[in-house]
């Protein structure tokens, strides 16, 4: 039975999204080269996507007509310092125009200043495997609170580090493509640095503008449960939980938030686990529960994990909650609006016990570039039509926009959205 919750008065919740998803026109990222080159699944790259960069208005219409408090929003590195060392202003100056415009329509930016894309001279230097690696972004994030400080005081540092450095650099599956468990590790520890200086380097920013910033990671975290009720399934679990989340978490937050004003959670799935011999894929083997519900790719939807990660997650850092990240792929929106509801359920119940959830974004305004996976995944609000541009509002769009002007799941919202 679907019941009505509410959700804080001070809650906010709106869509996430990242430049190279959305943007169109980057030529000059890792990315470009990678589909360029076959490395995505039906040969789509970044340079298309959906056009926001000469859409954002019609874009900022629909984050507004979904009655959003908040957009989290990525920055193209590549497009910004197409050379080291220099920046296009008017680049720069587009940020700050769409920036603007968020503020003057009561939307509230959260910026991502690292989200998977850098420019191709850092890739072609050797990317986050080098310790220079941290200077340059470095560089990167003092011109971005220059340039955009008026507007933005809650930052994301770096997305989902894990995700990016398994894929990169284990998997092979993102550029650069190689299987380097040494450059796993290497990536790990420069872009822990570079995380803990880009924080003190925003607070100090924020003091000299008299103002307050709120800094945090937006980690991708997911459930890992063992196969059998088993030690070695158990073991597994931990370890492929250490290695590929709790590593990063420990290194990026530190004892009592020295280095995270809240805990970003980017949440889409669980993975059984089980033992296995082969050291190479981490002594473990990931699939799906048996009979489990999935979406489009595959993955699990499994809403409780919501609540185990962020409770568990609060009980060790004791720091505000942001949910990041939380969607699904459903191109035909056949369970996006109950996918939906039953995750945001699970955090008024986060919040009825204590946590303090203070923000939902959900992945993602609307389809947009999947990375390796291009353009087929559609986890979007809004569906693209990419042979025109248009954007159509799915039904689950009206369901968001509901929940968002009421901050709550009412009697009546249920049975427009949830009743078969
Ligand atoms: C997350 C990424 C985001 C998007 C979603 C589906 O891992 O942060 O860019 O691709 O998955």
């Amino acid at each position: 039975m679907d019941r009505p919750f509410t959700l804080p008065a001070g809650f906010l919740l709106g869509t996430a999204t990242a430049a190279t998803q959305i943007e169109g026109g980057d030529y000059r990222s890792n990315w470009y080269r990678w589909a360029q080159a076959g490395g995505t699944k039906d040969g789509m790259g970044p340079d298309t996507a959906c056009d926001h960069w000469n859409r954002w208005e019609e874009d900022l219409s629909l984050i507004t007509g979904l009655n959003s408090h908040t957009y989290r929003l990525g920055l193209d590195w590549a497009r910004i310092e197409p050379e080291p060392g220099v920046f296009d202003s008017s680049a720069c100056a587009h940020y700050r125009e769409e920036l603007r415009a968020l503020c003057d329509a009561g939307v509230r930016p959260l910026v991502t200043l690292y989200h998977f894309a850098h420019p191709e001279w850092f890739e072609a230097a050797g990317g986050w495997t080098r310790p220079e690696a941290v200077t340059d972004w470095l560089r990167f994030v003092a011109r971005m609170l220059d340039e955009l400080g008026e507007y933005v005081t809650d930052w994301i540092t770096i997305n989902e580090p894990n995700v990016y450095l398994i894929f990169a650099h284990v998997f092979g599956e993102w550029p650069p493509g190689e299987q380097r468990l040494r450059h796993f590790f290497r990536g790990a520890r420069h872009m822990v640095r570079a995380h803990r200086n880009a924080y003190a380097l925003i607070h100090e920013h924020a003091r000299g503008r008299n103002t307050h910033a709120q800094v945090g990671v937006a980690h991708h975290l997911r459930v890992f449960d063992p196969v059998r009720p088993v030690l070695r399934d158990r073991l597994a679990c931990r370890v492929t939980s250490y290695l590929s989340q709790d590593m990063f978490l420990r290194n990026m937050t530190g004892r009592n938030g020295r280095w995270a004003d809240f805990l970003g959670v980017n949440y889409y799935s669980r993975d059984m686990v089980r033992f296995s011999a082969n050291p190479a894929a981490g002594f473990s083997q990931r699939s799906v529960a048996d009979g489990a519900p999935v979406n489009d790719l595959g993955w699990e939807i499994y809403p409780e994990g919501l609540y185990r990660i962020v409770r568990a997650l609060y009980r060790r850092y004791a720091l505000p909650v942001f949910i990041t990240e939380n969607g699904t792929c459903d191109r035909e929106d056949r369970f996006r609006s109950r996918f939906l509801y039953d995750h945001l359920f699970q955090v008024s119940r986060l919040i009825s016990e204590g946590v303090p959830v203070q923000r939902y974004y959900y992945w993602s305004l609307t389809d947009n570039f999947e990375w390796a996976e291009g353009n087929e995944p559609r986890f979007g609000l809004y569906e693209i039509d990419y042979s025109t541009q248009t954007r159509i509002a799915r039904q689950s769009a009206g369901l968001f926009a509901e929940v968002a002007r009421c901050r709550a799941v009412t009697e009546d919202t249920i049975h427009r959205y949830l009743t078969p």
